[in-house]
């Protein structure tokens, strides 16, 4: 659902940030601030300020900040839609009604309806488990040392023999055949009839993000083939884009989600305490799950099953999370399977060991491909040592690399010198019968150089929205244009906007066009007036005008390269004027 400025800023500033916050944690009066401890940190003394004045939060501490939006992304892990439905509900807004096409209309019914069926079933598992019928699925869960809590949180049930009952009692509340078929749960044969897709299994409810229902895995309840029988993907059953358990994973807190193969291991993992617990929907781990958790942690553990096939699949799972920009590591479970088994024979403290003891990845992946390498054999080392070589080249940044190679060299007993050159020749490609690979740093370098002049850009945008008689002082010579960078670029416009039309900016606002939480801790670090450190009146006016320059002239040497560029005659002879009016422009403006 898409929402217009203006209800987004009517929402903003419908939720006084000093109250929302204050809902959440304590907040004590202290000059014109109220501060309280982080809860994005972990601090005995309170480095947590939020302002009422700008409506706007910072830590000194650990240096989020942002605005009463971003607190609810970052706090209660909330898209930027959630959060302002969430606060236009305590703030008693009404949020505009959906729009909806005909088709799209229909769409969203069928959507509801599924949810609802499988809600529904969920709930007639469960009561089934509970009943005199569900006895052995109940009891199998306890065998499996699930306690009641643990049964009911995730909801558990069970599917009974008959392979009828789930049928009649959706059948009995109304549901049309058209809509159960689509549900995945019923088997239409056409000499058979209908039955449920589930009979006589423990059943397992796959919840989304939101704690909705969207499909179902069964277990049979000994041995039996298949182990696991899963809902077939629906409209609402995504099984590449849903995580099992994510609804929890998403509270727990952690830094960290642990990555499991089995609704087993994750249902055992939070009974024990591990909450951040996720697994795969029996399907591969996929790149649209990682950006999933990308939302919520940058930092996984993969604790997959010990066997080989476990291995395989960790290795497959790192290059992908990697690719979401998560770091992985894995968790060494061994001699138990999984950690279902690890948690029940060491319990919850071995099992936090392991945790602290998980492999980096990167070591994890040369920790395979050397075991397939036979040591003795002179041959197959120096190939175990090439492949290691090339791998390290995957780490762009030199001290990375650096600290990796070092780190590999000491283990496998290679001098620090051997093996770097080795990296160094697959780097520049003299290595015969090697493809080249692209110098990998030409685009930092490039990042670097253009950093400075983001660092004035950035700088500038606080001057200004810190102190807005400075605005006026640079009216008419300063435009949003000049900020050619595209981010800053965008919050420049609003800024010159809003003081235009209102005379005054208001930080929190400039937020609000701001989707990803990314994006508003950028934006938010623009109104963080620790950048421009204690100064007094001359050297700020002193700095604030050098400044004023630096950005000034990039944004016209950029113009005329532009221009030259392009050919464009006329944006060269206008920069080439405004080069050589700047001095007096700026001088005039008592810059
Ligand atoms: P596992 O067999 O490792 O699961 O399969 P588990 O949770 O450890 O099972 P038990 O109950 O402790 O023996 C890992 C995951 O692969 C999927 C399921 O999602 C399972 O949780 N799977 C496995 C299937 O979808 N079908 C199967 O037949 C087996
Ligand atoms: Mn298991």
């Amino acid at each position: 659902m898409y929402y217009s400025d203006e209800v987004v800023e009517e929402v903003r500033a419908g939720s006084d940030i000093v109250d929302v916050i204050g809902s959440y944690i304590k907040l004590q009066k202290k000059g014109a601030n109220y501060m309280g401890l982080c809860p994005f940190h972990g601090e005995k003394t309170p480095s947590f300020s939020v302002s009422g004045t700008r409506q706007m939060y910072h830590c000194f501490g650990c240096g989020v900040g942002g605005n009463v939006f971003t607190f609810l992304m970052e706090y209660e892990n909330f898209t930027f839609p959630e959060a302002i439905r969430h606060l236009a509900e305590r703030a008693g807004i009404k949020l505009p009604e959906e729009e909806f096409t005909p088709e799209a209309k229909k769409r969203a019914d069928r959507r509801m309806r599924l949810f609802d069926i499988n809600k529904e079933a969920a709930r007639f598992y469960y009561a089934q488990m509970k009943s005199d019928a569900g006895k052995p699925a109940y009891q199998y869960f306890k065998k499996r040392g699930l306690s009641d809590e643990t049964i009911t949180r995730f909801g558990l049930g069970y599917s009974d023999k008959s392979g009828r009952e789930l049928y009649r009692y959706l059948k009995a509340r109304g549901y049309e055949d058209e809509i159960l078929k689509e549900s995945g749960l019923f088997t239409f044969d056409e000499k058979r009839g209908v039955y449920d897709k589930f009979w006589n299994r423990a059943m397992f409810p796959i919840m989304d993000g939101n704690s909705k229902v969207i499909g179902f895995g069964g277990r049979v309840m000994g041995d039996g083939e298949p182990k696991y029988l899963n809902s077939p993907e629906t409209m609402i059953f995504d099984k590449s884009r849903n995580l099992y358990a994510l609804n929890y994973a998403r509270q727990s807190r952690k830094s960290y989600f642990l990555l499991c193969e089995g609704y087993m291991d994750v249902i055992s993992l939070h009974q024990a305490g591990f909450t951040n617990a996720v697994a795969s929907l029996g399907t591969a781990f996929t790149g649209l799950q990682a950006n999933l958790i990308a939302r919520y942690v940058k930092e996984v553990y993969i604790t997959y099953d010990s066997d080989g096939a476990g291995q395989k699949a960790a290795l497959r799972a790192i290059p992908i999370l990697r690719a979401a920009g998560i770091s992985a590591k894995v968790i060494n479970m061994k001699p138990y399977k999984d950690p279902d088994e690890f948690i029940k024979a060491l319990g919850a403290e071995e099992y936090e060991k392991r945790i602290a003891a998980a492999r980096n990845s990167f070591y994890f992946e040369i920790d395979v491909l050397k075991s397939e390498f036979d040591f003795s054999d002179p041959e197959q080392k120096t190939k175990f040592f090439r492949e290691t070589a090339k791998k390290l080249l995957q780490f762009t940044d030199e001290l990375e690399r650096r600290t990796y190679t070092e780190a590999i060299a000491k283990e496998y007993q290679i001098g620090f010198d051997m093996l770097n050159r080795l990296v160094n020749q697959y780097g520049s490609a003299e290595m015969p019968g090697e493809e080249r690979k692209e110098p990998v740093y030409t685009e930092r370098k490039k990042q670097k150089a253009e950093g400075g002049l983001y660092t004035s850009q950035k700088l500038l945008l606080t001057w200004l929205t810190t102190d807005p008689a400075l605005l006026g002082k640079v009216k008419g010579i300063v435009t949003a244009e000049d900020f050619t960078d595209e981010f800053y670029y965008g919050a420049a416009k609003e800024v010159f906007e809003q003081y235009e039309k209102e005379g005054m900016v208001t930080p929190a606002r400039i937020l609000n066009r701001y989707e990803t939480k990314e994006e508003q801790a950028k934006a938010a670090e623009l109104f963080q007036t620790t950048l421009l450190g204690e100064l007094d009146e001359g050297q700020k006016a002193k700095a604030f005008a050098e400044t004023v320059r630096k950005v000034k002239q990039s944004s016209i040497e950029m113009r005329m390269g532009r221009a030259a560029e392009t050919g464009d005659l006329e944006a060269m002879q206008k920069a080439i004027a405004e080069q050589a009016a700047l001095n007096t422009t700026l001088t005039k403006a008592g810059l």
